[in-house]
């Protein structure tokens, strides 16, 4: 069993989506914490209700917030780490503490649309078809190697809430199908390419 750990900034449906998959057994892994940056994060209740211990990072500037998130990362000793709507850029050691152990989940398309409000992007560009992209993380803002998409389409009256709904529930199963074939030692990374075995 993979020893999972997740960080979250906000609501928590995607770390729900995870927590579900691994009482389903569908995830060959166990979430042992969430780490939030925000103490008032709807996903801190989440982990409470499903008795996962939960930690918040806070600290007063970024070097000491980045110390302070790497060495409870480290004590926790994670075989994974799961952005879940974790919505601060990680430190450049952080990111190579844990190489090829850090996956995001991002509501576009990559390399469309990077960075914030990715769904509001789609809408303003005229896309006509956006979706999710689960990747790992590298020292880029959502850069690093694609393991899995999923699209969904872009209406012409979309409004921006309209969009983050179709896109969020194919995040969940995109997000969970990602977990599953890295717990199960199933992604090889090959430079920009990840392949599934
Ligand atoms: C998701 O759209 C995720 O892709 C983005 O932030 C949102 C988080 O949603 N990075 P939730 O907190 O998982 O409900």
């Amino acid at each position: 069993m993979k020893k999972i750990l997740v960080l979250a900034s906000g609501r928590g449906s995607n770390f729900q989506a995870l927590i579900d998959a691994c009482k389903k057994s569908d995830i060959q892994g166990k979430i042992v914490a969430l780490v939030s940056n925000n103490p008032h994060a709807e996903a801190l209740n989440k982990a409470q209700q499903h008795d996962i211990p939960f930690f918040i990072v806070g600290a007063k500037n970024k070097s000491e917030y980045d110390e302070q998130l790497l060495t409870q990362c480290k004590t926790l000793n994670p075989d994974l780490i799961v952005l879940a709507g974790y919505m601060k850029i990680l430190s450049k050691k952080f990111i190579d503490t844990f190489h090829l152990k850090i996956i995001n989940i991002h509501p576009s398309l990559l390399p469309a649309f990077a960075g914030l409000h990715a769904q509001k992007q789609a809408l303003e560009y005229g896309s006509r078809i956006s979706g999710c992209t689960v990747h790992f993380v590298d020292h880029g803002v959502d850069t690093g190697p694609i393991i899995l998409q999923t699209a969904v389409p872009v209406f012409p009256h979309d409004t921006v809430p309209d969009l983050e709904t179709r896109i969020l529930e194919k995040e969940h199963a995109t997000l969970v199908q990602g977990v599953i074939l890295f717990c199960d030692d199933k992604l090889v990374v090959q430079e920009r390419n990840v392949y599934i075995k």
